[in-house]
This record gives structure tokens, sequence and C-alpha cells, in this order.
């Protein structure tokens, strides 16, 4: 059915990859912290769900500045999370299930806390001092005028020393100095550490941050902001993909282990020069997130998210591998920014889940995202736990903006949505604790837990246990080549995946009004359903003039 050449072959690229926020995910000890006992009791559930891969946030040692992104020691896990017997465990338990485990690699910056930045900061003869990016000051103040991604400038002066460090995230994940050989070198022994341990994979935190520009010159600042957004200063700057090649060749590229990297600013056409052979295997780019902000009244821009999908379905074929996402720890809940969380919240869920899914990648699950879970409710300060946000309800109060508005901005937009506690049943805390969460849990639990989607054959869950299911059993949706079909209509997000034997096509409503549709003749003939979210239509025959329903979605295969 297809003319085009079948992409090439790769265990990582039939995966479904779960993600594991652990803090959030399940609390085995009642100290209101999710943990990997807690982990380990859930895997046959992740494994029903039809997961190959799953990836767990950090787990490191680490103060929890920035909920363990900030890491202390690499060789060791945080008290809260358990211990390196427990991950051992955990790591013989997801093997024991034919199942594979990615950790967070987070190596854009340490913790304050790091041995290595302990030593730097001693002082400016220190060995270690390069391994970190120390400045003196300019004019008494900061060596130059960049905001840090968390708010504030992105320096901090250290008194014992006279000099600033930088931190392009918080204050306390001072940025390591990937010019320094010595510190590479010590980075890759703990990467080869862990690979010697048996894992099978890294998430590359914040990858595309490790380069800065040469100089650290000032942003323009034509409206004198005190500190001005630098992203372009640290970001996918020339010259970083030498770092990210050397990083594969002395690690990843000796053994066969799964990487993904987190490219914020990496474009589809820059992105073959980042995965393919003997580079990362896929990386989570940014342009959908551009979409996530773009409006917040509208709750989807259709034909933005058209071309950024196909630009990348495009870009990766045959080169590398799409991470397909729609949920992570940093953004919002899907339903609550592209769906309905009210009338149509189940089909909204279920719609989005087959548009994304069924394209040409790994598809990626974030925790509760296959129960239909939303953002949730802030009351106040004390509701929001994420350093960003704080930063900016800081900033802001002393805006002399209200409490009130300050949440009300925040709301819609901030992480702490996608950290509140997994939902698992009716019983206190979502079943989530027996002691007290360290974040709220979302209100809506009672109606949105796993334990009531669990024998619901309608239910969000058993949605993405079909989908995984389909995905498995039919290659043309893991190899099959993709083309967007109806390009131009407003309402509905459809596209064919064909191979030499199938052709799949997946066609989404994804707005809260009906949609009518003309598939054609030539994709239609031959065609069974399979997969549908309107209980009714379960048996609808192929026909090429469609009427699809609010947040509607089928899936034809022939
Ligand atoms: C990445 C992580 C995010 C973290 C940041 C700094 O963007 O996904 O959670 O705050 O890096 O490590
Ligand atoms: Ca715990």
């Amino acid at each position: 059915m297809s003319n085009h050449p079948p992409a090439q072959k790769s265990w990582w690229k039939e995966v479904v990859v779960y993600q594991v926020y652990l803090r959030s995910f399940l609390d085995s000890n009642g100290d209101g912290i999710g943990d990997i006992p807690g982990l380990i009791s859930k895997l046959d559930y992740l494994k029903d769900l039809g997961i190959d891969v799953i990836w767990i946030s950090p787990m490191y040692k680490s103060p929890q500045d920035d909920n363990g992104y900030d890491i202390s020691d690499y060789q060791d896990v945080h008290s809260q999370f358990g211990s390196m017997r427990d991950f051992d465990q955990l790591l013989i338990e997801i093997h024991a299930r034919g199942m594979k485990l990615i950790i967070d690699l987070v190596i854009n910056h340490t913790s304050d806390e790091h041995a290595w930045f302990v030593e730097s900061r001693q002082s400016k003869e220190s060995p270690k001092r390069d391994w970190y990016i120390w400045r003196d000051p300019k004019d008494n103040r900061e060596p130059n005028n960049w905001e840090s991604i968390f708010g504030g400038s992105a320096w901090r002066f250290d008194e014992h020393t006279k000099q600033y460090f930088m931190h392009v995230f918080s204050a306390r994940q001072p940025d390591l100095n990937w010019e320094n050989l010595d510190m590479r070198e010590a980075v890759y022994k703990m990467i080869h550490w862990w690979m010697d341990k048996g894992i099978d994979g890294f998430r590359l935190d914040a990858i595309s941050h490790m380069r800065k520009e040469p100089g650290l010159g000032d942003m323009p600042n034509p409206d004198k902001l005190p500190y001005v957004s630098s992203f372009d200063k640290h970001m996918n700057v020339p010259g970083i993909l030498d770092y990210v090649y050397d990083l594969c060749d002395k690690t990843f590229n000796k053994r066969d282990v799964f990487t993904v990297g987190e490219a914020n600013g990496v474009s589809s056409a820059d992105v073959g020069q980042w995965v393919g052979d003997g580079r990362l295997n896929m990386v989570i780019q940014f342009e959908y997130l551009s979409l996530w902000s773009s409006d917040p009244q509208n709750r989807i821009d259709l034909a933005k998210l058209k071309d950024v999908f196909t630009r990348w379905q495009a870009a990766l074929e045959h080169q590398g591998w799409n991470a397909l996402f729609v949920e992570n720890h940093d953004i919002t809940r899907v339903v609550s920014k592209w769906g309905d969380t009210e009338k149509f919240w189940r089909e909204s869920a279920t719609a989005i889940a087959a548009m994304y899914f069924l394209m040409q990648g790994a598809p990626f699950i974030y925790q509760g995202q296959e129960i239909g879970m939303t953002n949730t409710v802030f009351n106040g300060f004390e509701d929001f736990d994420d350093v960003s946000a704080k930063n900016y309800f800081k900033k802001r109060r002393t805006e002399n903006a209200s409490d009130a508005v300050i949440i009300k901005e925040l709301a819609p937009i901030s992480r702490d949505n996608a950290r509140t506690p997994m939902q698992w049943s009716t019983a206190s805390q979502a079943g989530f604790t027996t002691g007290k969460p360290w974040l709220k849990v979302n209100p809506n639990y009672l109606q949105i837990n796993v334990e009531a989607q669990d024998e619901d054959p309608d239910s969000v869950l058993n949605f993405y246990r079909r989908l995984t299911r389909l995905r498995r059993e039919n290659p043309v949706f893991v190899y099959g080549h993709f083309e967007l079909q109806l390009r131009e209509h407003a309402q509905v997000l459809a596209y064919t995946r064909d191979n030499s034997t199938s052709r799949a096509l997946v066609i989404s409503n994804l707005t809260g009004r009906s949609a009518s549709c003309d598939i054609g003749e030539a994709l239609m003939s031959g065609a069974n359903l399979v997969l549908g979210n309107m209980k009714s239509l379960e048996q609808t025959k192929a026909e090429t003039k469609l009427e699809l329903a609010p947040y509607e979605t089928r899936v034809y295969l022939r």
C-alpha cells in the first residue's frame, strides 16, 4: 500500500514509555512522599497497561530544591525515595516483567551541595574551580543581565571568594562547565557506573543548555529590565553538538541503551543533527509547548498543531525517532489544556490520546494521563510547591499584585498541576498515602481514579490499554509511513499510517461540536473500525462521509 521505504527497525522504536514522577506516584510508608517501594508495588499495573519502558524522575540524593533535579550525589538514592537496595530491586522487578528502566540524567547542573561544587567553591585555586562557571562582578553587580529560567538573575554572588557562579535554573543548581574536560570525564565515569548496573537508558535533562554563548555577553535590553530572558545565549548555542557527540561517543554508543534528550530550542530543521546513528535516539521537542502557551482562552490551535506534528513526523522518519507526548511533569494536564474537563471529559481525554499515540514514534504516557487527570485547584501561596512558581509569586508580590491575581495567573500554567498525587482510588488521599501528602491531592479524585476505571470498559484507562495493544499487534502503527489527511479541516485531525500490507486511518474531532468530513473512497474501502471512543458506534461500517460527535475519535485498519 505504501511506496515509502520502511523505517529501519530497532527495539527502542517499538516501545511505549511511561513516566513516573516518583514523589507523586505511590507512598509506601506514610511519610507523604512517593517512593521506590511504592512504584515496585504498581509494576503489574504498568505491565497490564502495556508499558515497555519506565522512565523515573530523579531518585538521586538531593536537597530537593527542584524536586530532585538538583543532585548532590549521582551515585546514591535520596533517602525519602528509598535506598540503593530498593533501586536494585526495582531494576530486577522491572526486568523480571520484561520491561526496561531509564533514569533521568541531569548533567547541565548539579546541586550546590554536590561535592564537586563544594570543592569548587572553596577557592579560586581549587582544582575544581573551572568545573563550574565563575566570574568576577561587573560594575559591582552580576557579570551579565541574563535571567534565570526560574526567575531572577542567572548569577549568584558567593561571599567567600567574591565571585558569581552561573545558574540557568534555580540558584541552588549551579551550571557545570562543559568546556572542562576533567569535569566531562567524571560525568562519563558516572554514566558508565549506571550502565554497568544494567539500566536500559537515560532521559537527558536540559541537554540543549549545556553550552553557553562564548563571552557571556549581555542580552539587548531596550526596556531596561533588571534581567533579560536569555534563552538565546544558553540554549542550542552553536557548538553544542560537539558536546553531545562527545558524550554519545564516550558513553551511550558503547552500549545498546536508549536515549531521549530534553531539547528545548531544537527545531524540526536541526533535529536531524541531534538524533540518528551514533547520536541520541530521540528528543523531547518544545514546539508543542509553544502551542500550550499561545492562547490561554483558545483550547487548541488545530492548524498549528497539524503543522508542528507533521513537520516532526517528516523530519524523523528515516533518522532517529519521535518522542510522542502530550504531558510531562513540567506542563499542565492535557485535558485541561486541549480538551474539556466537564461535559466531554472522557471523550476529549480519549480523542487526544488516539490523536498523538498512533503517530510515528515512541508514545510517552505521563502518570495519571491514562486516567484523564486534570489540573488542580489552588487557593493560596501555600498550595504551590514548585520553585519557579514560588519565585514568580514573590516577584509579583513585590510588584504589588494581590495573591488572588497571582493565583489567577499561575493556576493555568503552574507545573504543580501535573505533580499532584496519582489518584488510585476513593480512599483517603486518593489511596496515594496514609499520611499527609507533600502536595495536595486534586479534589476530583472521588470521580477520577484508577479503581473506578479499572473494570469499566468505556473508561479512559481501558482506552489506553486498547491503544497499547493495538500498537503492539499492528506494526503499521510503529513503522508505517505517516501522512496528514484533511489538512484544511478546522475541527478534525486525521492521518494515515501505511506499510506494504496495511493502512491505518486515525480521525479525531478535537472540538466540542459535531463535525462532518468526507474521507474519500480511496482511503476508506475495505477498512474496518478497530477502535473508537463512542459506545454506540463501535459496530459502524466504514463510510466515506462521516458525522463525528464532539471529541469523537475513530481508528480504521485494513
Ligand atoms: C528540566 C526538567 C525540569 C527541571 C529542569 C532543571 O526541564 O524537566 O523539571 O526543573 O530541567 O533541571
Ligand atoms: Ca514514602
